[in-house]
């Protein structure tokens, strides 16, 4: 288990992490109270333990909390990898410069692999805020630094005050809420005047040719099913099926059998990102796909400036722009 940071980081800079936050239910400020926070104006009291919690429900995220907890630490960066660090630097444009001493919120952190990141480049603050337990796999594998904040929150009523941040970014995330749309629009007011917001959303449209459309209509279809299943069921498949498409994907004209079964094979990345990535597609309720210029519209509608579609992986639609003044 690991040990609960609230004391620590309600320490000295208390005034600057309180400042940060407010009451989801009535926007109060909030105060420090016995393994909680509670709020000024309304009767509210958050619990702490490690991770301020603003929800007790994941409603339709439930499924994350279960593959984050199932897989902490799979896809964080390690010596033999650094897949989150590339992602983050690609789908945000964020570079150390960028994030040094600054206020950041990821919006949807799962269990850290891009706060990780940001927390390493030296974030004065890198909160980061999920709707699902995912938030204690986060705090455990980030809880005991010192410019780490976690928060089970939802982002359609976030515990946060408006302009308290230099950057916000999100990526994976929206699309997998009922609305990514909205979901962006609440993020936006965050923003400090002068500050950053980046998006990386599932794309509509994935490459020309027969073979993506194919494995879109198929995905779609599958999923169609496997969304519905008990949870644990999914996992249990990820867990133990993948490795045998695994071996079978060695086989040449055989390993097309793949192809009828949801399952998700990388070549070029552990075994475990497989297992992984089928629970991942196969297991959640909700998933969008948006076009480029749907994102741009929604960043030129909000009123951001220098918005830029940024050069992500294909199946991506990264874009950033910035809020004006500053
Ligand atoms: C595919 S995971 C991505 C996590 C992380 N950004 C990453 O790429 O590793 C999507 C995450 O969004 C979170 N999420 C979905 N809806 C949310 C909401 N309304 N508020 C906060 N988090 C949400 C889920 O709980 C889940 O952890
Ligand atoms: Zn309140």
């Amino acid at each position: 288990m690991y040990s609960p940071r609230d004391a620590r980081s309600f320490g000295d800079d208390a005034p600057d992490l309180l400042a940060v936050l407010r009451c989801p239910r009535c926007g109060g400020a909030l105060d420090l109270a016995a393994h909680a926070v509670a709020c000024a104006a309304c009767p509210a009291l958050y619990p702490r333990d490690g991770v301020i919690r603003f929800v007790d429900r994941a409603a339709y995220a439930e499924s994350f909390g279960l593959q984050w907890k199932a897989f902490p630490q799979v896809q964080l960066d390690g010596e033999q990898l650094a897949d989150s660090e590339r992602r983050l630097r690609r789908e945000t444009g964020l570079e150390p410069a960028d994030l040094r001493g600054r206020l950041v919120l990821e919006a949807g952190c799962g269990m850290g692999r891009f706060l990780d990141v940001v927390s390493r480049d030296g974030a004065a603050l890198a909160v980061g805020v999920d709707l699902s337990a995912a938030v204690d796999a986060a705090a455990e594998n980030l809880g005991a630094r010192p410019n780490v904040l976690i928060l089970q929150g939802d982002i359609f009523r976030l515990p946060l005050a408006p302009g308290s941040f230099d950057v916000v970014y999100s990526i994976g995330v929206l699309h997998h809420t009922p609305s990514a749309e909205q979901a962006f629009r609440t993020l936006v007011p965050l923003v400090k005047p002068g500050g950053t917001i980046a998006i990386s959303v599932y794309a509509a449209t994935v490459k020309p040719g027969v073979g993506w459309a194919l494995n879109m209509f198929r995905r779609r279809f599958l999923r169609a099913f496997t969304r519905r299943l008990p949870k644990r069921a999914i996992l249990w498949w990820a867990r133990y099926a993948v490795p045998v498409f695994w071996v079978i994907d060695k086989v040449p004209v055989v390993r097309y059998v793949r192809y009828f079964f949801p399952v998700l094979l990388y070549r070029d990345y552990p075994l475990s990102w497989s297992v992984l990535d089928t629970f991942d597609t196969y297991a959640t309720e909700l998933e969008s796909r948006h076009r480029p210029k749907e994102v741009f519209r929604w960043f030129r509608e909000a009123g951001l400036v220098d918005i830029d579609l940024l050069d992500s992986d294909d199946g991506w639609v990264s874009v950033r722009g910035r809020v004006t003044g500053g």
